[in-house]
């Protein structure tokens, strides 16, 4: 299955770190309850890292983050951002190829947060990212409305079950197409 959308280029960095998105998106209020202090988790299409410094923050100094983006300036921007608060030592910047994520280490919690679309092959990204959770760990894959509709949104979630992704109910995300898997 295609998502193959346009790539969000790292010229756009500065619409995806405005504070103004945390009125919508608030990362913290999203990931309650998903990530807890100690664990590795991944952050799919992290970009400057939106989500990423939340996620150390709240897995702490025994946790790790494994930020894994195909733009090598994504990535620089992240860590820029992660240095001057602190927290790169939690943080792992991976950068991967556009047909693989490549070789991570299992994770007890993987979110991709507005990406799957720009993923050219979506049910082959999907299958990687099943791979590399452990069991009982959890997905987050949450899509824009604006980009995303609603069939090929269905279309995604029936792709995530063909690779073993089972959906779980009750962490919807506001404004967005979202869904909470299960392994
Ligand atoms: C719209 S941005 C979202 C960034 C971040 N998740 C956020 O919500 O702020 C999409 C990001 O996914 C990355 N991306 C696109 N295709 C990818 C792929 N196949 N593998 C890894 N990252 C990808 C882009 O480089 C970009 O940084």
């Amino acid at each position: 299955m295609a998502g193959g959308g346009d790539l969000c280029p790292a010229k756009h960095a500065g619409f995806l770190t405005t504070p103004l998105r945390r009125l919508i998106s608030d990362p913290k209020r999203i990931l309650a309850g998903l990530v807890e202090p100690g664990m590795t988790v991944v952050d799919l299409g992290c970009g400057p890292g939106f989500f990423t410094l939340p996620l150390a923050e709240m897995v702490g100094q025994q946790g790790r983050v494994i930020a894994v983006d195909l733009q090598e300036e994504m990535l620089a921007k992240l860590l820029k951002r992660a240095d001057a608060r602190g927290l790169s030592a939690r943080i792992q910047p991976h950068q991967c190829a556009a047909d693989t994520i490549g070789t991570i280490p299992p994770v007890d919690f993987a979110l991709a947060f507005y990406v799957v679309h720009e993923v050219p092959d979506v049910e082959h990204f999907l299958g990687e990212v099943r791979a590399a959770l452990k069991d009982g760990a959890q997905f987050l894959l949450v899509e824009p409305k604006c980009h995303v509709t609603r069939e090929h949104w269905e279309a995604t979630v029936v792709a995530a079950g063909r690779c073993g992704l089972r959906p779980l109910s009750g962490h919807n995300v506001r404004f967005a197409r979202s869904s909470l898997f299960g392994v």
